[in-house]
């Protein structure tokens, strides 16, 4: 057996590792034999060296191992979930979970949190008060068999491993690694116990995946695993330049999909990416035989209201406080300080940059910077504008919410190279753009019609 000192030196000669070596490795990490330091050193190197498809495997595979699997084989129903490689104002998984399940899927969701300069789906629902997504197996299995849904986390119990992992990936930027976001992903979508899964793989300036070849790769990499793992799969390649929808910050946008979820407004770009996902993973898991029946089976549970009942439910079931779904609740009080940024001249909105409006976010506190980071739920950012749209010199753009006025300055100042303005309308980079199947690449709409 490898000392940790040994495995770490493999990798950076850029050498293999076998599978049982990985095994021991993840296994020593659980125990309490391979420190923090140490994980960061290899991750740091795989993060250099890359890692096989096969090693990724093993890795996966090692993850899972590291705790149980939840055990779905009592229910009947389809089951499945979607999973993005991070973006920033990604609230879908909000939205799309409670809409699949009211249109006849089971989804045991396991969620992440912030990563970098992305948000997290956990921090997201856990600015609901009271909510906890600190589910045991049982609690997952119980609460997908009664309601069809359930918002869960990595814990103890299940792919400890990854949490850990993930929250030192976090602050030592070893996030953009092909095989350390694929195991990531993987180990807790198969530990779910789902049959098919549709994979957002996200592409831009505010992903971890800038380019479209890049992002092509990761969506290969995920399906191509996947389906080692006998998971129907399929991956959307998005546009992630601009914030998804109206907000960006935990509150922020867990209210934002209630009033989706509700009707009250439907931001083009959350819808489409949301009937896009949700129609393809319908078709995959057998409940309709095309993307199209899909996605109108999904405005159904939007139309009658079914959808967001079931996210009541959900939120209900876990402990959360739905009062405040409530307009004018009071539950939460506004962040201190807000703070408008205008526009310095007349044009068109042709850039607002993610990334920095995902880092922004992390330095008014909806995002961490060391692991034990207490997240501010109430900051974060309204956007009056999206790209696209005209404004008027001294009009507001956006509003930045927080409670530290230095760090809101700071913020105001670093966001202001952020928003480009032109004199002429950018042209539209469509939102989705290819879709990865282990038949191929295709364009979207050419799939989207042909199936
Ligand atoms: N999402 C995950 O769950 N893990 C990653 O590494 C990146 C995005």
């Amino acid at each position: 057996m490898l000392s940790p000192y040994e495995f770490i030196a493999e990798k950076q000669r850029g050498n293999s590792h076998k599978p049982s070596e990985i095994h021991d490795f993840i296994q020593g990490f659980i125990e309490g034999e391979v420190h923090d330091y140490q994980m960061t050193a290899w991750m740091m190197s795989v993060f250099f060296q890359g890692m096989s498809y096969e090693e990724t495997i093993a890795l996966t595979k090692a993850m899972i191992q590291s705790g149980n699997r939840v055990d779905l084989s009592n229910i009947n129903d389809p089951t499945g979930d979607k999973h993005s490689t991070g973006g920033v104002g990604d609230k879908i998984t909000l939205i799309l979970a409670p809409l699949l399940s009211a249109s006849g899927m089971v989804i045991p969701t396991i969620a992440g949190r912030g990563l970098g300069f992305t948000g997290g789906t956990l921090d997201k629902l856990e600015s609901i008060p009271g909510l906890s997504t600190a589910l045991s197996i049982d609690e997952i299995k119980d609460l997908s068999f009664r309601n069809g849904l359930a918002f869960g986390a990595q814990t103890d119990d299940l792919v400890p491993a990854d949490r850990r992992m993930y929250a030192l990936r976090d602050v030592t930027s070893t996030v953009r690694s092909l095989p350390l976001i694929t195991a990531s992903i993987l180990s807790k979508k198969v530990a779910e116990g789902i049959g098919s899964i549709v994979f957002d793989v996200k592409c831009g300036k505010g992903a971890f995946m800038e380019t479209e070849p890049e992002a092509i790769e990761l969506g290969q990499w995920l399906v191509n695993c996947a389906e080692r793992f006998e998971l129907k799969a399929a991956a959307l390649i998005t546009t992630m330049d601009e914030p998804i929808g109206r907000t960006v910050g935990n509150w922020l946008e867990t209210e934002e999909s209630i009033d989706v979820l509700r009707r009250k407004y439907m931001p083009p770009d959350i819808v489409e990416l949301t009937e896009s996902l949700g129609g393809t993973l319908l078709m995959l898991a057998g409940i309709t035989g095309n993307i199209e029946q899909g996605i109108n089976r999904l405005r159904e549970a939007w139309n009658n209201g079914s959808a967001f009942d079931k996210f009541s439910q959900a939120v209900n079931a876990q402990g959360g406080d739905t009062g405040v779904f409530e307009e004018n609740h009071g539950i939460y009080d506004q962040p201190r300080i807000v703070i408008p940024l205008t526009a310095s001249k007349s044009g068109y909105i042709s850039e607002i940059h993610a990334r920095e409006v995902g880092y922004c976010g992390v330095l008014i506190g909806a995002g961490r910077k060391k692991t034990d980071d207490v997240i501010d739920p109430t900051s974060g950012f309204i956007f009056k504008k999206k790209v696209g749209d005209f404004v008027q010199q001294g009009e507001e753009i956006l509003l930045i919410m927080g409670n530290d006025e230095s760090q809101c300055k700071t913020v105001h100042n670093r966001l202001s190279g952020g928003v480009t303005i032109m004199k002429k309308e950018p042209a539209k980079t469509p939102l989705i753009r290819k879709v990865i199947t282990r038949e191929g690449n295709f364009e979207w709409l050419d799939y989207r019609n042909s199936k």
